[in-house]
């Protein structure tokens, strides 16, 4: 049987440290670290994961800020809320839910947070300081997807490493994560040819396709590590829903470890979120 990693247990652990670090916080400066998170719209899954994020920054002690716009919400205001925010002291985190409604550039919307702020890491100086290995705030699920990782594997060099995905959120950050451990990387996506072969020799395989039971038993060779990102809700015959991954988990027996979901990937994201808030304060205090 393959292990499977608990990212519920790893994601607590990661916060009880974290909320140590809170309160260190608080007795260096007397004040918590705060955290801004932004929502536009009113997409369904945003709501939930908003929820979930504000919740757990609660829990570690992080003060966590909600501002809600309308749908139709013009840019110009959204860029001057994100203005306000950089310039506030007491803000030490500025989140801005994705997707953006349609007709709000998003990536104008981005550029536009303080990258010392950016606890997301999507800013372009921390993209370039994540590629060219200089330090900077790392996306959170490309981070929790490497601590789950760091939890089966000692040494990374020589492995060879099959990204599924090639999104900016989660693809191209984790694939620069994996090379700087000198793995072997790569990077597929929706026009890649003979995915299946390339899958099968893979030391680890990261999926981040968003497609439901992509990764078949026979995609993996036996002894892979495989890290399933995918949050996919789907209906069954009877109607009701379910979120499945991109790994069809049950045929993956032969593998050496698998990620749950739920359970895996999801709670490390919110746990690398919190501890990227902290990170972002203690380095103000400088
Ligand atoms: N939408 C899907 N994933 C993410 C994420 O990691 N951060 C933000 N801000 N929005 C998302």
């Amino acid at each position: 049987m393959a292990q499977v990693i608990d990212g519920r247990a790893m994601a607590r652990a990661l916060s009880d440290e974290t909320a140590a670090r809170v309160a260190a916080l608080v007795d260096r400066t007397g004040q918590p670290p705060a955290l801004a998170v932004v929502l536009v719209g009113d997409d369904p899954a945003s709501h939930v994961y908003v929820r979930r994020k504000i919740s757990e920054s609660r829990r570690v002690g992080i003060t966590s800020i909600e501002h809600r716009l309308p749908v139709d919400c013009p840019q110009t205001e959204l860029l001057a809320l994100i203005d306000a925010l950089n310039a506030d002291a007491g803000v030490h985190g500025i989140l801005i839910q994705l997707p953006l409604p349609a007709g709000i550039d998003a990536a104008l919307v981005l550029d536009r947070i303080d990258p010392a702020k950016d606890v997301d890491g999507f800013h372009p100086v921390n993209v370039g300081r994540l590629s060219t290995g200089t330090g900077g705030l790392v996306p959170c699920t490309p981070l929790g997807i490497m601590k789950l990782l760091d939890s089966v594997i000692e040494d990374y060099r020589g492995l060879n490493a099959v990204v599924i995905g090639k999104s900016n959120i989660v693809g191209k950050p984790v694939a620069m994560l994996l090379l700087e451990r000198e793995a072997t990387v790569t990077v597929t996506h929706i026009e890649t040819l003979n995915l299946p072969d390339i899958a099968r020799k893979a030391d680890i395989i990261v999926a981040a396709a968003g497609a439901p039971n992509l990764v078949r038993g026979y995609w993996v060779r036996p002894g892979a590590i495989v890290i399933d990102v995918g949050i996919n809700r789907i209906t069954r015959d009877d109607g009701s829903t379910q979120i499945v991954g991109d790994c069809a988990t049950h045929e993956l027996d032969h593998a050496k470890a698998v990620t749950p979901v739920p359970g895996g990937v999801g709670p490390m994201t919110i746990a690398c979120l919190l501890s990227n808030t902290v990170l972002a304060a203690e380095k103000s205090e400088d």
